[in-house]
């Protein structure tokens, strides 16, 4: 059942295709009623209410000194996780690291129970990594891959994913199957059955890349793995924390994702689900006397659960705010955010597209909260620029993170901006207007 907040704030809006001077609605601002954009397909739209966003601003100090559209690079902390972290800096500097980490023993164990409520997994199956490269690598470098072992993945693959597929083709001779896509741009489900063969051992996917609006479709994916009896590896880095992601209806065996981004949990922190049932199967990279227990002198035992897969020392600050993060994020209910972050970035794509010269280039049958574009004329790195000049937080893609895909689109730079539910439509009529040079 979500959490009681959520149940409370969902209520029904009206029928799209309102009378309406911008995307948003007459007023486009905040204070506005907040109506669905024509692009939203059903007439029944779960929304936070205008009363909560305020709220949802006033908890969020950054709104109030720039225009933040880089969510997808780390997104703003609200003054609940800011606190927690600093609170528990606080309690090093005056009782001592370690005294301190005893007292909040109750907040780090809660972290694996909000982890496992927020993806639908077991306590035990979550560990804390510091960022989603280091979860994803203990992952990926634990699997039993061999020459001759093939890993399929799709062309949108988060770019430090393929070096360690390059690393391993170079070191133990595995080989790599790239996946194409369909016509919408996400990974074809129908050219992947087609490519596993009886060497096949891994499908891994980024579920949201880092460098476009594409959701890959990983439930079915997470299908053709349960059907072939594969290991699925998931890179959920950009979709926790924007999307409602359920492990148990995908069916990944491994997640990885990261504190600072769509979670707005502070830097340096990240997380990997580890399946129970595939436990037996994965032989971690590294241990240490945290992952494992030196049970006699040339013997040792892993630690039961995900746990073998973490590090003695850690950011305590930084898991006592990611666990603050991720309840925050389901006090706010991810169904919702994700309505609201789809409002949003649907508006800002039709706004964009008003403007002449900028081309969209969002892929995928779904879209979600991070929105890339080109503008005629001005580079993606120059517009980045001159819009920090003005305290608007813009990101950019380069080719060097997405060889594949971008090489395949014929591009090399992309601007990416990237929308979180705190944003406003008048934060983003007036990045459109910034975008136009007006
Ligand atoms: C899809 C994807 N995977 C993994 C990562 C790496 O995350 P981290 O920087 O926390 O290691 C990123 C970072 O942008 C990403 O976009």
């Amino acid at each position: 059942m979500p959490p009681e907040s959520t149940r409370n704030r969902k209520r029904i809006l009206g029928r799209c295709g309102v009378k309406r001077l911008s995307v948003f609605g007459e007023h486009g601002s905040l204070s506005s009623t907040i109506k669905p954009p024509v692009t939203f397909k059903s007439n029944h739209v779960t929304m936070l209410s205008n009363e909560r966003l305020n709220a949802l601003r006033a908890e969020t100090p950054g709104c109030h000194q720039v225009l933040h559209l880089n969510n997808a690079g780390a997104s703003l902390m609200p003054k609940a996780v800011h606190e927690a972290v600093t609170g528990h800096l606080a309690l090093e500097r005056d009782i001592g690291g370690y005294e301190a980490e005893e007292q909040v023993q109750p907040v780090l164990t809660h972290f694996y129970n909000a982890f496992a409520t927020l993806l639908n997994v077991n306590p035990e199956e979550i560990a804390y990594v510091e960022n989603a490269t280091r979860a994803w690598d203990m992952a990926f470098y634990s699997l039993p891959l061999r020459e001759g072992d093939r890993v399929l993945t799709h062309e949108s693959e988060y770019a430090s994913n393929y070096l360690a597929y390059l690393q391993l083709a170079q070191r133990r001779g595995i080989e790599i199957d790239v996946v194409p896509s369909d016509a919408s741009g996400q990974m074809d489900v129908n050219a992947l059955r087609r490519k596993i063969t009886v060497n096949t051992r891994l499908i891994a996917l980024t579920h949201v890349p880092t460098q476009g609006g594409l959701v890959n479709p990983a439930v079915e994916v997470g299908q053709v793995a349960r059907e072939h009896g594969l290991l699925y590896l998931l890179d959920a880095c950009q979709s926790v924390g924007q999307l409602p992601v359920d492990v148990r209806e995908i069916g990944c065996h491994l997640l990885s994702g990261t504190g600072r981004k769509f979670l707005r949990g502070p830097r340096g922190t990240g997380f990997l689900y580890v399946s129970n049932e595939i436990l037996g199967q994965l032989d971690p990279p590294f241990i240490d006397l945290h992952s494992a227990t030196w049970t006699g002198a040339d013997q040792f035992e892993y630690r039961p659960g995900a746990k073998r897969f973490e590090n003695w020392e850690s950011y305590v600050a930084g898991r006592v705010g990611l666990a603050r993060a991720v309840d925050y994020a389901l006090e706010i209910g991810v169904d919702a955010i994700e309505k609201r972050n789809s409002h949003l970035a649907a508006g800002l794509r039709t706004e964009l597209a008003r403007i002449p010269g900028v081309a969209i280039h969002d892929q995928g049958e779904r879209k979600c909260a991070i929105v890339t574009f080109r503008k005629d004329g001005e580079s993606a790195p120059d517009l980045a620029k001159r819009l920090r000049e003005q305290n608007v937080n813009l990101s950019t893609s380069s080719v060097f993170s997405a060889q594949l895909d971008f090489a395949r689109r014929g591009l090399d730079n992309l601007a990416r901006a990237s929308v979180h539910y705190f944003n406003t439509e008048a934060e983003i009529e007036r990045f459109c207007k910034l975008v136009r040079g007006a």
